[in-house]
């Protein structure tokens, strides 16, 4: 028998097959949607590019952090008034060196910096993307090995804007404008997910080759989920409403698949990840102590509401669909509830006094 005729080298073989496979790397997958705008200059997947390279930098530094010193906080508050985690402030900076080193983006607003920092663009060109990001979300998870993540929303400078370096009323546009966004999930495995307005799609990272693949194309919603996703404790100072929503969940009705499971896990990407997938709500409600919520518009709320509507999803503040709210300041925060269309569309009927409506 020749070694190729061997079960053990025809298995391994398959595997290898299978390894290869059709996978399309993101590199690859951004160039192809690139080509299918002939004006097209590239510097958007060079953006993309920068985004992903980044994401890889940090998914690196992570898988390291108990053995390295970057676990537990820098001592420093954040502008949120929030501990601000090792991973949080490292995450930051290799976004910032990312973009500013590709040279496509001549703004950025991260939750870990006050103010919006202008990039110095290079000779080439300046850039005309405006990157809004949560470097890591669910720091506060780091220590513990539990999923985080990173938010990004792009935007495009105004073509009338005026100044001759961006500052923050740039940014400051309503999420229906923006022409992309995304996350990545460091969790079991890495995955980067985004959207252009053309569907969602999500990569898979292959730590042995350094290259996100094409592992769920065109992800879609299930319409009904039978997961919430919510801080219960804060129970008692949740509107009225929004307690008598969580009550029905609990209640028992097969016709309906109720009880409903809760599952919470702390990491908003991680929480919207699994229910993008299974089908299922996530709601960061007002609370007495926080009247807004505690979720960030620009770079947490309004690119999930993007990905989930792409995806068949919906996105509201209870009230107001989230891409049309529009934003008065960077940290601005909101009410959020987010994942499948006919939960969302429940939980606002109740939010406004008439469940009957569905
Ligand atoms: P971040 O780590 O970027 O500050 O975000 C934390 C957010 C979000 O990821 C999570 O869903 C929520 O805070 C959890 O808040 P509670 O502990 O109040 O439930
Ligand atoms: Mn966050
Ligand atoms: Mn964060």
């Amino acid at each position: 028998m020749s070694t190729s005729d061997s079960p053990v080298s025809s298995q391994r073989d398959g595997a290898i097959d299978s390894e290869l496979g059709d996978f399309e790397t993101l590199e690859q997958f951004i160039l192809e949607q690139q080509d299918r705008f002939p004006h097209s200059t590239g510097a958007f997947s060079r953006l993309l590019r920068d985004i992903s390279l980044a994401a890889k930098i940090v998914n690196r530094d992570m898988r390291k952090a108990g053995l390295i010193d970057i676990y537990g906080s820098t001592g420093e508050t954040n502008v949120q008034g929030e501990v601000q985690q090792k991973m949080d402030a490292l995450a930051h900076r290799e976004f910032v060196l990312a973009l500013r080193r590709g040279g496509e983006c001549c703004l950025i607003g991260s939750e870990e910096h006050a103010e919006a920092i202008p990039l110095s663009t290079t000779s080439e060109g300046d850039g005309e993307y405006i990157v809004l990001l949560d470097p890591l979300d669910g720091s506060s998870n780091i220590d513990v090995c539990v999923s985080v993540g990173t938010i990004f929303s792009i935007y495009r400078l105004p073509d009338d804007y005026e100044k001759e370096e961006p500052e923050l009323d740039a940014a400051l546009q309503p999420g229906t404008e923006q022409v992309a966004a995304g996350y990545v999930v460091y969790g079991s495995s890495t995955m980067l997910v985004y959207t252009t307005g053309n569907g969602v799609n999500g990569f898979t990272l292959d730590p042995s080759i350094g290259e996100f693949l094409l592992s769920h194309p065109n992800l879609k919603t299930p319409d009904r989920g039978r997961i919430f996703s919510i801080n219960a404790g804060y129970y008692n100072s949740f509107d009225g409403g929004l307690r008598d929503y969580l009550d029905w969940l609990q209640e028992t009705d097969a016709e309906s698949n109720r009880p409903a499971k809760t599952r919470y896990i702390g990491s908003f990407v991680s929480d919207f990840h699994r229910n993008l997938i299974k089908g299922g709500i996530y709601m960061y409600p007002a609370t007495q102590g926080s009247p807004s919520g505690k979720l960030r518009l620009m770079y947490e709320a309004n690119p999930m509401a993007f990905i989930a509507e792409e995806a068949g999803g919906r996105a509201t503040d209870g009230y107001t669909r989230i891409l049309e709210k529009q934003p008065e300041k960077l940290h601005q925060r909101t009410p959020l509830y987010i994942g499948s269309a006919d939960m969302v569309r429940r939980a606002e009927a109740f939010l406004q006094g008439e469940p009957e409506r569905v």
